[in-house]
């Protein structure tokens, strides 16, 4: 998919409209994981040099249209600062008389932040007038939010059809590591995919299985295939409704050339806790009274022995309960060699969505991955194959001159 990109337009003293995803982690009033903010920060660097007024649209949380004072985006102004060692004004609406004569007063290299796009119901219903509101504000449309361009709102979508609109250099990278990763990868491709429920991941299996050589599964997920191919599996979490989908997923992958790689080997307790005793079996020989909690070692052999084969490796979710030692060992050994390989060069590896960047910081292993994604959900929906609203809305508004 082809789309401009912010260095194709010519920004000087132009007025920015800057979609950014400051959606972030936030504990007792503080930033707990900074990552989104200062990932944006090439962007924010770029256009300050070329002297454009930057103005920053984002949402966060979900207040469902509604005025939530916990919810406003005031709080991040400072860290935003401190993180981008700058001034960032905020403007305390995302539209209106007050937040256009805001940006009128920015001069070249300001940065004005705009309050939660998401205080406006019309932001969801990707209500045009709204984004008409908000288009007047400035001249040009930057999309840096690849993490919230599963959303098909206003400030995601409608904007783009109403300005000349870009891909900010943040939205590029995501879009061509990821597309690097399983668009026209290297061959022999991984995915590595975790997590608790297949119910949920559907999608992403049904697809990945068209579009790689090896699945490695892991966690609930894991359990639901053993399941399935008539392996008891005790008290450990399994969706047994999911049964004939998951034998359906592995016909599918058999006739289609991908290996699905499930456990070999389980670490179980009789209970979940930190430290708690486990046992390791052959995952035919688990009793009934214990419940699988990781992938054991005969299964990361076995699994690593694949990945050193991989050219690229994309891994969403963890392989066990990571969040509980030392029942991360699992997700923590693979990472390590899938970590091990990129820093060789040998494989190109991406990973992103939900718990993934918090299992593989803890294995220690994220910044010697290729590439790690932003996104949440809209990782996963790129995993599923399916288009994504915002980066559509950019390729179709190509051709607009700023
Ligand atoms: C995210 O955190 O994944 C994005 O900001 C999207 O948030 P949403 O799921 O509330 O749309």
């Amino acid at each position: 998919m082809k789309f401009q990109s912010l260095k194709d337009l010519s920004v000087h003293s132009k007025t920015i409209l800057l979609r950014a995803d400051l959606n972030v982690p936030r504990h007792n009033g503080e930033v707990t994981d900074t990552t989104r903010i200062d990932r944006l920060l090439p962007t924010i660097e770029y256009l300050r040099e070329k002297g454009a007024k930057i103005l920053i649209i984002s949402h966060f949380g979900r207040p469902d249209g509604e005025q939530n004072p916990e919810m406003s985006l005031a709080f991040l102004a400072p860290v935003l600062e401190k993180r981008w060692n700058c001034p960032v004004h905020f403007a305390p609406d995302c539209i209106g008389a007050h937040t256009a004569a805001l940006a009128k007063d920015l001069k070249d290299g300001d940065i004005l932040l705009l309050e939660n796009v998401r205080f406006y119901k019309e932001e969801e219903k990707n209500d045009p007038a709204f984004a008409a509101k908000l288009a007047a504000l400035g001249d040009i449309y930057v999309n840096d939010a690849f993490s919230a361009s599963h959303r098909a709102h206003a400030s995601t979508a409608a904007i783009a059809e109403i300005l000349p609109a870009a891909a900010g250099l943040l939205m590029e990278e995501e879009l061509s590591a990821l597309n690097a990763a399983l668009l026209t990868p290297q061959r022999p491709v991984m995915a590595v995919t975790g997590g608790s429920k297949i119910s949920t991941k559907l999608s992403v299996l049904n697809n990945l299985i068209e579009k790689v050589d090896y699945l490695v599964l892991g966690g609930g997920m894991a359990n639901t295939f053993l399941y399935a191919k008539g392996i008891n599996m005790g008290k450990s979490l399994c969706e047994k409704e999911m049964k004939d989908e998951a034998v359906r997923i592995m016909e599918k992958a058999q006739k289609s050339g991908c290996e699905i790689i499930l456990p070999l080997d389980v670490v179980a307790v009789n209970q979940l806790k930190e430290h708690a005793d486990y046992t390791i079996y052959d995952v035919e020989n688990m009793p009934a009274d214990q419940m699988a909690i990781d992938a054991g070692p005969e299964t990361i052999r076995y699994a690593g022995e694949k990945a050193r084969e991989c050219k690229t490796i994309v891994w969403n979710g963890p392989l066990g309960v990571f969040e509980i030692k030392p029942f991360d060992n699992g997700t923590n050994s693979l990472a390590k060699i899938v970590a091990e390989q990129t820093q060789k060069g040998e494989c190109t590896s991406v990973a992103g969505g939900g718990d993934t960047v918090a299992a593989l910081e803890n294995a220690g292993t994220a910044k010697d991955f290729t590439y790690i994604s932003t996104a949440g959900g809209a990782f996963l929906e790129w995993l599923e194959g399916k288009s994504l609203p915002g980066v559509t809305a950019l390729a179709n508004a190509i051709g607009k001159a700023a």
